[in-house]
């Protein structure tokens, strides 16, 4: 059995410790106030959620700090290395400001990315980053269900946390490496931007479309331009 352990129980730490247990998964919610973390278990009334401290919460095989980068969430962490070293760090941090308005970190890095600096020795594992809390409320989209982005450059512990999130409402997507966090993270910049113009927030969510195909299958536009003299354009060649 693997368990998680959530270190914060904020608007994420608490819905994402919610959804983990209702999936079947053993999950430790830890809070720097353990009573704070010991009401919201029992109002939660999940079979598999216990609650603890941080050092308790980081005890678990895989951790999921639930806190902002820009209220010192490295700092926080430093304490609890010993106890990370070799596990999986489910990262779902965006870099926000306090305004939300923009990053803190340059375009060349992400969250995702320093956490695993800092940390060289855990297998950072990035996810959930733009799901809106209120989304985890009501996770269908009408018909639909959104799309969460994995990110890792550790293929092993991103098959974990996939088979972790097995039986939760969302559709998860291979999003590649970690280094990928640069443009998920500044998705959410985006989608909390779109949402306020657009009257959603904080209720979106990102949602690939696509369909098996060929390059070239179908293009009907093909024959004409390879027709036209001199063109270089060749039927069938993207
Ligand atoms: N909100 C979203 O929609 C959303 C979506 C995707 C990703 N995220 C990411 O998820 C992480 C958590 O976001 P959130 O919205 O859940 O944050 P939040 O509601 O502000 O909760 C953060 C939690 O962090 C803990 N904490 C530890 N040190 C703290 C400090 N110095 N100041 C304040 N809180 C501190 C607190 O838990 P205890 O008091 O229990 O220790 C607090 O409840 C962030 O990295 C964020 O970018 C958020």
């Amino acid at each position: 059995m693997t368990t998680i352990g959530i270190l914060g129980t904020g608007r994420m730490g608490v819905r994402l410790a919610r959804m983990l247990a209702q999936a079947g998964q053993t999950v430790i919610l830890g809070s720097r106030q353990i009573d704070r973390a010991r009401q919201i278990v029992q109002g939660l009334e999940q079979a598999t959620l216990s609650a603890g401290t941080y050092a308790e919460a980081a005890n678990a095989d895989v951790i999921l700090p639930a806190m902002f980068l820009r209220d010192g969430m490295l700092e926080t962490l430093e304490p609890l290395r010993p106890q990370f070293d070799g596990k999986i760090y489910l990262d779902i941090s965006n870099p926000f400001n306090d305004t939300y308005t923009d990053f803190i970190l340059p375009w060349d890095t992400s969250g995702a990315e320093q956490i695993q600096h800092r940390f060289p020795k855990t297998r950072v594992v990035g996810a959930f980053k733009n799901v809106w809390w209120e989304v985890f409320d009501a996770p269908h989209f009408g018909e639909s269900v959104s799309d969460v982005f994995v990110v890792s450059d550790d293929a092993d512990a991103k098959a974990t946390v996939l088979k972790l999130v097995e039986n939760t409402p969302f559709r998860y997507i291979d999003a590649g490496r970690l280094a990928n966090a640069r443009t998920i993270e500044r998705m959410t910049l985006l989608s909390g931007e779109l949402g306020q113009r657009y009257g959603y927030f904080p209720r979106m969510n990102y949602k690939l479309m696509g369909e098996t195909w060929t390059p070239g299958h179908r293009d009907r536009l093909a024959p004409l331009l390879a027709s036209v003299a001199d063109s270089g354009y060749e039927l069938g060649v993207v």
